[in-house]
């Protein structure tokens, strides 16, 4: 299926010149023997003149190899202004590597900003579905307005992808992912589909095979392909509730760990679309960044699980639990931290030079201290913020000191939908309010265990503005100059693949008043 002389010709050719006749040549120099566009077609991190193009050729999606021979497949993308590409305005060559499971993670700049186009990959006589994405408005734009919407956590076996159908009919500029995105673990019940492989992955393969089976999801794909993303990671690209180098349950070396780590987080680049400068090495892989929209709206988006210290005070098991926080004197040794000290100064950094009218932190957790404990004493879960509450003050000072303007913080991991005012002291009722937050709840994923006790938790943490978990879903934020409106999205079911949505709530914070208000 692949003639390895004549591709070494075309790759020889192409380093001269990127004339039409030889792209024509790339196209002729493969044959697949079924359509290698499985997965789809997906765009990210768009800027002001570009953003980035994904896909991944795989004739059998579900097997390691993708059904693809070892060698690099030649193939190029299309950029055009109308969905018919009678005027394509950028086109490139690539050879994407079997090395990288044949992922294009491809970079297209010198484009128009604040605008929409349209794209697609040509490989042999395949030819990918149609995408479409956008540039960002110029850096001094005061654009009008942007949509969005957070989202996280898609168990595969828990449900069906119903809420990216309302995304794509939302028609957003934007998805941002705050992760869970695959899940490692199968569950033993009560699922609505099955993974192909129930063992944790593991090895490379392993976790190429899981992506590779969410991303075979019609509804994911399309939420792709209609929108571009930008996205963060959780625990479950990797192993629940893992901490740097340190898996679940402490029981494997962090050598052992680490090389497990390297492998998920090789399979999550080559299935997300993302800037080749995240291209990992070995178990490191820098996914922290930032992102603007004109004038408007800069995204701070973050990483909660590579840099990380262990979880305090972990059960005898050695794993994250509820502890008491009179009882665990590791929870506030001040040298923990949740995003490591390198990313810490740097947010600083971002937040002292951020001149955008609103400042959203993209990151996986939710923030707002949750005592999980009815009356007396306090119950905090380790795993979240509130294992790391100087880490956590840190970040809400460094707010504070730079005057950060209009502070939203945006996170997944709890699967219920909270609203919330973030304070420098959550104890003290007098603590000003300095930051807004929303949690996107989960696309799929089950609700948490808070779920049954939510009345109690909301007594309990004043600061708490909502909390609801009964209905999978996202937030849809429109954020204009004057105002950030969350509306809270619910799907009727999850359980069958098809379901309407509704809006179960919204909140607006006005420009220049940290606090969500109910509307
Ligand atoms: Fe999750």
């Amino acid at each position: 299926m692949f003639d390895r002389r004549r591709f070494l010709e075309v790759l020889a050719a192409l380093g001269v010149s990127h004339t039409a006749p030889l792209r024509a040549q790339a196209d002729r120099a493969v044959r697949f023997e079924s359509y290698p566009f499985t997965l789809g077609v997906a765009s990210g991190y768009p800027t002001p003149d570009g953003f980035v193009l994904w896909t991944r050729l795989a004739t059998k999606p579900l097997e390691p190899d993708g059904g693809l021979a070892p060698e690099p497949v030649p193939m190029r993308w299309e950029v055009a202004e109308d969905e018919r590409f009678a005027k394509v305005i950028a086109s490139r060559a690539e050879f994407p590597a079997h090395d990288w499971a044949h992922s294009v993670h491809a970079e297209v700049r010198g484009l128009a900003p604040d605008r929409w186009y349209f794209y697609r990959f040509l490989a042999g006589d395949a030819v990918s579905p149609v995408g479409r994405t956008r540039t960002a408005p110029p850096p001094t734009a005061g654009s009008p307005r942007l949509r969005f919407a957070i989202a996280s956590c898609q168990h595969f076996e828990h449900g069906y992808y119903n809420a990216y159908k309302q995304v794509v009919a939302d028609d957003l500029d934007l998805v941002v992912f705050l992760g869970d995105y695959i899940y490692e673990s199968s569950v033993r019940q009560g699922y609505v589909r099955r993974h192909n492989q129930i063992a944790e992955p593991v090895a490379l393969a392993d976790y190429r095979i899981r992506h590779a089976l969410y991303k075979t999801d019609a509804d994911l794909q399309s939420a792709h392909r209609m929108v571009p993303w930008i996205a963060t990671w959780d625990d479950h690209e990797v192993d629940n509730d893992y901490a740097n180098d340190r898996q679940e349950e402490g029981r494997t070396s962090p050598h052992e760990f680490l090389s497990r780590r390297a492998a998920a987080y090789q399979a999550y680049y080559e299935h997300m679309p993302l800037p080749a400068a995240m291209r990992p090495r070995g178990p490191d892989m820098r996914i922290h960044t930032g992102l603007a929209w004109g004038s408007l709206a800069s995204f701070h988006v973050l990483d909660g699980r590579q840099y990380r210290s262990h979880q305090a005070c972990s059960s005898a098991a050695g794993r994250a639990s509820d502890v008491d926080p009179g009882s665990c004197v590791d929870l506030r040794d001040p040298s923990r931290t949740l995003l490591g000290k390198r990313q810490e100064a740097w947010l600083d950094e971002r937040f002292a030079s951020s001149r955008s009218t609103w400042n959203i932190l993209a990151q996986p957790l939710l923030m707002a201290q949750r005592d999980n404990r009815p009356g007396e004493g306090q119950l905090f879960w380790t795993d979240g913020w509130d294992g790391y509450p100087d880490a956590r003050r840190r970040l809400l000072e460094s707010v504070v000191a730079r005057r950060l303007s209009n502070p939203v913080v945006i996170g997944g991991d709890v699967h219920m939908h909270f609203v919330a005012d973030l304070k420098l002291d959550f104890d003290d009722e007098k603590s000003p309010v300095v930051a807004s937050e929303f949690t996107g709840t989960s696309i799929s994923s089950n609700a948490g265990p808070w779920q049954r006790n939510w009345k109690t938790i909301l007594a309990e943490n004043p600061h708490l503005k909502y909390l609801r978990g009964d209905q999978r879903g996202y937030v849809r934020a429109s954020v204009s100059g004057g105002r950030f409106i969350a509306d809270l999205v619910g799907v009727e079911t999850v359980k069958l693949p098809e379901s309407g949505a509704r809006v179960l709530a919204r909140f607006a914070v006005e420009d220049g008043k940290p606090g969500p208000q109910r509307q």
